[in-house]
């Protein structure tokens, strides 16, 4: 049985106090309910990281950065390392988010480069993949997570894997309050279980665990978890109110 992951990507949203009481807010919702198997996961901007990460007890409940530096120190105004990160206390690191993607214009060399920077510094990845409406509809959206995924993943040992959850994020769903169907997630789940198949073999394919993200709230979480190959969410909206997403983090089928 995998484990069963619920992120919360906050993006650039809640300032300090804001985000502290959220975060307690979570904390206190897992400390009262038993939810064995479920792993919790708040990515607030980098500013407020170490106050949350040392505020947090329950033990199913930890913290990531959206982003980290594909350099490990220096002169680099304004950035943030994957060192800085895990000496916050934070366990993980989202790396090739869309937005970042598209409005910072990362590509698959860099994230692959940052992939490796987190995992050295003893990160766990939340890999983000994920095809724009124009490829869905032309079909292509199968060939372009492949593409993404094999560049990711380029160089990877297979012990590395096992620190790397995969986060389908079709670029259409994020946001728009579309969310694809759970029709639609599981295909791309089963596909990209197939990928991981191919490239790393049978039992890291049934380990790897991949998250679907993109509108998805307490209205269609259920449906979207129960899903044989979707093992949880990345949060957008929902995770930044504090009802929305512990009725999420609640919604696993046989809890
Ligand atoms: P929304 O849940 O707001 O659509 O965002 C999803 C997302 O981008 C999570 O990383």
């Amino acid at each position: 049985m995998r484990r069963k992951v619920v992120a919360g990507n906050w993006k650039m949203n809640m300032k300090h106090a804001e985000g502290l009481s959220l975060a307690q807010a979570v904390d206190n919702f897992l400390l009262g309910n038993d939810l064995p198997g479920v792993d919790v996961i708040l990515c607030p901007p980098y500013i407020h990281l170490a106050h949350i990460a040392g505020s947090l007890r329950a033990p199913n409940i930890s913290t990531g950065a959206q982003n980290c530096s594909d350099h490990d120190a220096g002169a680099y105004t304004g950035e943030i390392s994957a060192g800085m990160i895990k000496s916050t206390g934070a366990e993980y690191v989202i790396i090739g988010h869309s937005e970042r993607r598209s409005y910072f214009n990362e590509n698959d060399e860099l994230l692959n480069t940052k992939i490796k920077i987190a995992l050295k510094n003893e990160l766990r990845v939340i890999f983000c993949c994920g095809e724009v409406l124009s490829e869905r509809e032309k079909g292509k959206h199968f060939e372009i997570v492949k593409s993404q995924i094999e560049k990711a993943l380029s160089g990877i040992s297979r012990e590395d894997l096992a620190d790397i959850i995969i986060a389908y994020e079709p670029v259409w769903a994020i946001g728009t309050g579309v969310t694809a169907s759970s029709g639609q997630a599981q295909e791309m789940h089963s596909y990209i279980r197939s990928i991981i198949y191919k490239l790393f073999g049978k039992e890291e394919a049934e380990k790897a665990l991949i998250l679907y993200g993109g509108s998805c709230k307490p209205s269609n979480s259920a449906e979207l978890f129960s899903m044989e190959d979707v093992d949880g969410g990345l949060i957008g909206g929902a995770s930044l109110n504090e009802d929305d997403f512990c009725k999420i983090i609640d919604s696993f089928p046989g809890k």
